[in-house]
């Protein structure tokens, strides 16, 4: 057992959460919490002042996170009973409930570096929290962290804290960037992790009930801390997995007469299979995918399961292989050189319906490309300059100035095709469906590239328009 406390949480009803952590996930999950139980208050509270006064932004269209169906929940909420605030303590000690949604980074440094994740600021917080709270405080964990977290958290807690009960849960967050709001109301499942004593069960039951204004009971699983947190390494890595096996079907078909998406829908009506994540891409990003499955293998190694940890890794590799894979495509099919040659990245974004680059295949295939001196165009519909350009100074492969020199980035995409030897689509944004192929084709220069890393467009209308059109996983 490594919780000792059978205290039982006195409070009857929650009528007060905060959340630590204004992000991705903190953001969206609170607004929904909000809009589904007006009787409780929620404060989201942040360190970067900047990022608090953009949930607070009269502008909806100026919230820091890009989301379809959230601005429209925080319209109908913020201010009645959701509050975004930089008065971290003050939000800590008001709260029943205490949600920590605070980043956390594979290590940059020291033991584990690359793979282990970064829990100095899940670290931090507890640490505040400890020292901030004077009333008995459920504390549940919604960042992805590894397994044992929680016995860590608990251990501040109960070692500097000021005589009160801490019961800590796991709380894991399922949704999906670009479809978060829906993936909230509409939760396949929640999962909530707590002690198997009577006050963990009584802090499991007082969660579930927030959950259950909206979700029938039974998609509310509670399980022991240990599961909850592995669960999500788990489905992350699962999914990551099924993303990995059909990019390296899509190099198979790349070599021989095989259609990837025939491949994959052949496969997936398979009930045993599903079509669900079969979509040959690029490569998989987004801020769990390789953080989550890089903590799988790191467990495992320390577990000395060392077959397991190199299992794991494999996904990574494919994925890794599949960026190389399309840049290397392009540098050879543009005769072997891409200097001085404008190509043209249509999308940044790891993927659709978000403003989120966390590990997005772009940074990756840009990165290639540059270092061949490739001039370098970027247009997403969501993504700003100053954030293209923080990607890739963060990968240090060039000095910021070199990157400046070689690579822009535009709000308009018409202007932007105009003498590009190539386009790459890296985000499968919907409306590079609906643009003027047409007109895109006369500004360029002859002949014409397209290397679609999404399937996005339509190959045979194309080939007619002129294109030399290469996609994932067809010749
Ligand atoms: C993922 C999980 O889906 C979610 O449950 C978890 O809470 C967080 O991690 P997210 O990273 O937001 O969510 O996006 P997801 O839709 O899973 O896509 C991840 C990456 O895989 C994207 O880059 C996407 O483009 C790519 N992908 C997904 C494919 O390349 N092919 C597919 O078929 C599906
Ligand atoms: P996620 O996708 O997991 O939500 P983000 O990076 O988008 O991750 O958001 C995490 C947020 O947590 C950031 O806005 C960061 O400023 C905030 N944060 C990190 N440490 C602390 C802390 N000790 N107190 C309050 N906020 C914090």
């Amino acid at each position: 057992m490594y919780f000792n406390t059978e205290d039982i949480i006195p409070m009857k009803e929650i009528t007060k959460i905060c959340c630590i952590g204004a992000g991705y996930v903190g953001g969206p999950t609170m607004s929904v919490i909000a809009k589904k139980c007006p009787h409780i208050q929620v404060t989201v509270v942040d360190i970067n002042a900047d990022r608090i006064a953009q949930w607070n932004e009269a502008d909806l269209d100026k919230l820091p996170i890009y989301e379809p169906g959230l601005k429209e929940i925080v319209a109908a909420t913020r201010n009645k009973n959701l509050f975004f605030s930089t008065e971290v303590d003050k939000a800590i000690d008001e709260a029943d409930v205490i949600f920590i949604s605070v980043n956390t980074p594979t290590k940059t440094y020291g033991k584990g570096k690359g793979q282990a994740a970064d829990l100095k600021f899940i670290e931090l917080c507890a640490r505040n929290i400890a020292k901030v709270a004077t009333t008995d405080k459920i504390v549940v964990e919604k960042s992805t962290l590894p397994v044992r977290t929680a016995g860590a958290i608990k251990n501040i807690l109960d070692n500097t804290g000021n005589g009160v009960n801490f019961e800590i849960l796991s709380n894991p967050e399922f949704l999906a960037e670009g479809t978060a709001i829906q993936d909230l109301l509409n939760a396949d499942r929640v999962l909530i992790g707590g002690d198997e004593t009577p006050s963990g069960q009584k802090a499991k039951d007082l969660l579930s009930q927030i959950y259950e204004n909206w979700l029938p009971k039974e998609r509310i699983l509670q399980t022991n801390v240990w599961s909850s947190e592995l669960s999500k390494l788990v489905a992350n890595a699962f999914l990551a997995q099924r993303v990995s096996s059909i990019n390296s079907i899509s190099a198979l078909c790349e070599k021989t007469d095989a259609n990837v998406e025939e491949v994959a829908r052949a496969i997936g009506y398979d009930s045993r299979i599903g079509s669900k994540f079969l979509s040959s891409s690029v490569g998989f990003g987004g801020s769990c995918f390789q953080k989550d499955i890089l903590n799988l293998v790191y467990i495992s190694h320390s577990l000395g399961l060392q077959e397991v940890a190199d299992y794991w890794e494999q996904v990574i590799i494919m994925n890794d292989y599949q960026k190389r894979r399309f840049a290397d495509n392009i540098i050879s099919t543009l005769y072997n050189t891409v200097s001085g040659k404008k190509i043209v990245f249509f999308g940044w974004a790891f993927k659709k319906d978000t403003n989120d680059t966390r590990e997005s295949a772009a940074i990756y295939v840009a990165d290639a490309l540059l270092e061949e001196r490739a001039e370098l165009s970027v247009f997403d519909p969501q993504v700003k300059e100053q954030i293209v350009f923080r990607d890739l100074d963060y990968l240090n492969t060039r000095t910021p100035e070199e990157n400046r020199n070689l690579l822009t980035v535009v709000n308009d995409p018409m202007e932007q095709v105009e003498n590009a030897h190539a386009i790459a689509i890296l985000t499968e944004w919907d409306e590079f469906k609906t643009y003027d192929w047409e007109k895109i084709y006369d500004k360029m220069l002859k002949p014409a590239f397209i290397f679609d890393g999404r399937r996005l467009l339509d190959k045979a209308k194309m080939e007619e328009i002129g294109f030399n059109y290469y996609r994932i996983g067809q010749v």
